[in-house]
């Protein structure tokens, strides 16, 4: 099946069965990423596209229930966005189930022809509601007539229902929290069950997906992988060969272990080390490629020519592209020669790229912006250069990185490589800031690392951690070591839980052991004097430093 998600891909996915589909349309809420994972827990798989897909890309699909996400517009502001004409006729010759979550509801109110207006009284953040004695479709026995904690987040309300719509639901303060109308399949929900303050949000979904609209929970990762292997096999030739750059990373790693499943020794690795490693890196990753792995691996040895290219860069989003073109000349190149070898060259290139890199790099819908990537042109996506005369295998694409986890565990992948943290492709290019190049700075990062590391798995909280790392900052301050005055580096340690890498919160250590790794830190690596935590969250910040 070709997914409407990223047109540039050649490959697949299994999608449990025709119609069975949850599809989400997102309007730019910043759970709706949420929703589609909530839905995946449930063995249902959840695809999520753009609000303002046509009704064409929707029909395509085959979605039992589409669910209309939240977002930050008004119904009532010019722009807002909003589903294709036609898809309340389609949704309804379809038999498509609809619900609409926040925006998504008031878009049904105010398209059905009921009206929405700017609400008396707004509500944010834990409200109660209460769920009436009645049969409703939006609630299982075990909701109805009692009360329930949910995450509103609206200033509009619906003031007057389409007709055919009854309340389901209502807030302790009055208004509407959940309406339906049955017999033509449309609900809505005024708050978000996604969240887990929403407390009984799951069992609404589950109860509402599986008990009224049918769905199936079927999707399993076992079906996900059998099906891209069929897909990888239909997409090679048997007389073409495939490239794959591995990053030491576990998106890389299951994505080429899954591919060569495919297609055997058809797939050659090639593993870059492009001087922006981490400590001793290029030994450990290529003993476990070649040992646990038994991958078709070649290791080239790029460091001189990337670090010669970055020298003096200090813009993060041209050390980002200088390191993707430069990745892409060695690709090339290693096609080349492989076309020497085998006397044909290789036509795809297989990228480890995952869901949330997907839906990072599109657009949030009334936005006015064709393409986003509002944040950086990272991720795999957007960043590659158009001229790259390989095709694109990302049999992970619509997968989140638990997902992939799963998937590589059936993969037979070692538990402490699927365990490992992320480490993003440009490597210490965003964690040393400003030019790489300048003094010893990836030498003094690499050792501040490792410690930092070492000290997290020693203490068991590694498997706790989402991802922990150091920064070095290029910027000097005062210290004193061994009675003398020192003019050295502040480095700053950050660790991370998340879920998808999307939102993240930082990770509280204990005094003691924060402690012990500032001492061993300061003792240990010449040229850092001063040792900092970082301890925002994503958002305000992002993950790395840049
Ligand atoms: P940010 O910094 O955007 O990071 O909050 C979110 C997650 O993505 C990783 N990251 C990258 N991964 N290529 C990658 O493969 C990249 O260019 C890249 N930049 C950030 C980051 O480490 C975190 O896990």
């Amino acid at each position: 099946m070709e997914t409407a998600v990223n047109s540039r891909t050649a490959n697949g996915v299994a999608t449990g069965g025709a119609g069975n589909l949850v599809l989400i349309l997102d309007y730019g809420s910043q759970y709706t990423h949420l929703i589609t994972r909530r839905i995946r827990q449930l063995s249902v798989l959840s695809l999520c596209i753009s609000g303002t897909s046509t009704l064409d890309a929707i029909a395509k699909l085959k979605p039992r229930v589409v669910i209309l996400s939240g977002g930050p517009h008004s119904v009532h502001a010019a722009g807002a966005p909003s589903f294709p004409d036609g898809f309340i006729e389609y949704a309804e010759e379809h038999g498509v189930f609809v619900l609409g979550i926040c925006y998504g509801m008031q878009l049904i109110v105010q398209k059905l022809g009921g009206v929405v207006a700017v609400g008396e009284k707004q509500e944010y953040g834990k409200m109660e509601i209460a769920v009436p004695e009645g049969e409703w479709g939006l609630y299982g026995p075990e909701a109805i007539g009692g009360h329930q904690t949910v995450w509103m987040s609206h200033g509009d309300e619906a003031l007057k229902l389409p007709e055919g719509f009854t309340v389901v639901a209502r807030s302790l303060q009055g208004s509407v929290a959940a309406i339906e109308n049955r017999s033509r399949r449309f609900y809505g929900l005024q708050y978000h069950p996604e969240v887990t303050h929403s407390t009984q949000g799951m069992e609404t979904l589950q109860h509402f997906l599986l008990d009224v609209c049918g769905v199936t929970a079927d999707w399993k990762m076992q079906d996900v992988l059998e099906e891209e292997i069929k897909v990888i096999k239909g997409i090679v030739a048997p007389d073409e060969h495939v490239i794959c750059a591995l990053s030491g990373g576990v998106d890389s790693t299951v994505a080429a272990t899954l591919v060569h499943k495919a297609i055997g020794d058809r797939l050659h690795c090639v593993f870059v080390d492009n001087g922006l490693l981490r400590y001793k890196e290029r030994e450990r990753v290529m003993s476990t490629f070649q040992s646990d792995l038994h991958l078709p691996v070649t290791c080239i040895d790029a460091s001189e020519q990337f670090l010669r290219k970055l020298k003096g860069v200090k813009d993060p989003e041209m050390k980002r592209k200088i390191i993707g073109r430069e990745f892409i000349c060695i690709f090339d190149d290693f096609a080349q020669e492989l076309e020497e070898k085998l006397g044909k060259r290789p036509t795809f290139l297989v990228q480890g790229t995952l869901y949330p890199d997907v839906i990072e790099s599109c657009p949030p819908p009334g936005s006015g912006m064709t393409h986003s990537h509002t944040i950086k042109s990272h991720h795999n996506v957007g960043g590659l250069p158009k001229e790259m005369k390989l095709k694109l295998i990302e049999p992970l694409k619509l997968l989140f990185k638990d997902e992939v986890r799963k998937m590589g565990s059936i993969l037979n992948v070692p538990e402490s490589f699927l365990k490992r943290h992320p480490f993003p492709g440009p490597g210490l290019a965003v964690r040393v800031l400003g030019d790489v190049t300048e003094g010893n700075a990836l030498e003094i990062l690499r050792q501040v690392d490792e410690i930092f590391i070492q000290s997290i798995k020693e203490a068991g909280l590694y498997d706790s951690i989402w991802q922990a790392f150091a920064v070095f900052l290029p910027v000097q301050s005062v210290g004193v070591q061994g009675d003398q005055r020192t003019h050295s580096h502040v480095v700053v340690l950050r660790a991370i839980t998340s879920e998808d890498g999307m939102t993240a919160d930082w990770y509280y250590f204990d005094h003691k052991f924060l402690v012990d790794v500032v001492r061993k830190i300061c003792n240990n690596v010449r040229g850092v004097n001063r040792v900092c935590q970082d301890i925002t969250s994503k958002p305000p910040a992002t993950v790395e430093w840049e």
